[in-house]
């Protein structure tokens, strides 16, 4: 193999959620560059096809916390696009950011729809077909805080924290059952628009807590997730990858 060909994702279909702006969007770009056709899945349409067009990919408008929708947008990359080999579950909310005691009940249900909804419902969407070919790579975007449990973040921290668990018992459910894998990700602090919805103590205190001292970068984030999704990463499954400066300490 030639070393341009390393990780190389020609011939490849990705999708993309929340991949419209920031981290999901440099995701989309490292894909694309590495020859995955992209179909990118956002709430906000026009972000979405802004980047996927020039990409030559495709940008639909999907609420992954409606199990209509999803089924909806995913009918339409295989219509246009043929089957996936590549699922990344980028998008994500931060919710509320209060302490417990003055979180509503529908503080917690609108970022546990999103956050932990989403993933169950595209990863269910996708997998049959994925056990059907015999080939998958599926990438869940948790964060650090999944890990550590941010204080003012319960809703966001425990809904990663699902996702962490949740990518692992699905890693299961489908070892050995052809070459598919099931990964994720545990980014630190990434300055994002996300970070738009979050007090400053709280991304001060996030950001303290990182031993390099520093926030991270999307393309630090699209790099590893391009390795999780290469054929290359075959016998990687089940796992959740630190992004975040050392702050993990497991
Ligand atoms: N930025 C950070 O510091 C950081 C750290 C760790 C983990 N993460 C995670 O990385 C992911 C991307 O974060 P970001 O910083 O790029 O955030 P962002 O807010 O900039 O982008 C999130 C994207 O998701 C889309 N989205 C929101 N709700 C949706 C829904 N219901 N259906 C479809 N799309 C929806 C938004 O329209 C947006 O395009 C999230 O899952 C986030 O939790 C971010």
């Amino acid at each position: 193999m030639g070393e341009n060909q390393f990780f190389s994702l020609q011939g490849q279909v990705a999708v993309v959620t929340g991949g419209g702006q920031e981290i999901g969007a440099g995701i989309a770009r490292r894909l694309s560059a590495a020859g995955a056709r992209v179909a990118i899945l956002d709430l906000n349409e026009a972000n979405a096809r802004a980047v996927a067009g020039p990409l030559g990919g495709l940008g639909l408008r999907c609420d992954v916390s409606s199990a209509a929708e999803v089924e909806r947008a995913l009918g339409e990359v295989g219509r246009e696009f043929g089957g996936i080999q590549i699922l990344v579950n980028n998008a994500g909310i931060a919710g509320k950011t209060a302490p417990l005691w003055e979180l509503e009940e529908r503080d917690l249900d609108q970022v546990y729809a999103v956050n932990l909804k989403g993933v169950f419902l595209m990863c269910r969407a996708v997998i049959r077909h994925m056990l059907e070919r015999g080939y998958g790579r599926i990438v869940n975007v948790a964060s650090i805080a999944g890990k550590e449990g941010n204080p003012t973040l319960i809703p966001y921290s425990s809904t990663k924290a699902a996702v962490i668990a949740l990518t692992k018992a699905l890693a299961k459910e489908v070892a050995g059952k052809g070459d598919i894998t099931v990964n994720s990700i545990s980014p630190a602090v990434v300055r994002t628009k996300i970070l738009d919805t979050i007090p400053q103590s709280t991304i001060d205190y996030m950001v303290s807590r990182i031993p390099m001292g520093r926030t991270g970068k999307i393309e630090e984030v699209a790099a590893l997730v391009h390795y999780l999704v290469s054929r290359e990463a075959s016998f990687t499954t089940g796992q959740c990858y630190d992004i975040s400066g050392g702050r993990a300490t497991y």
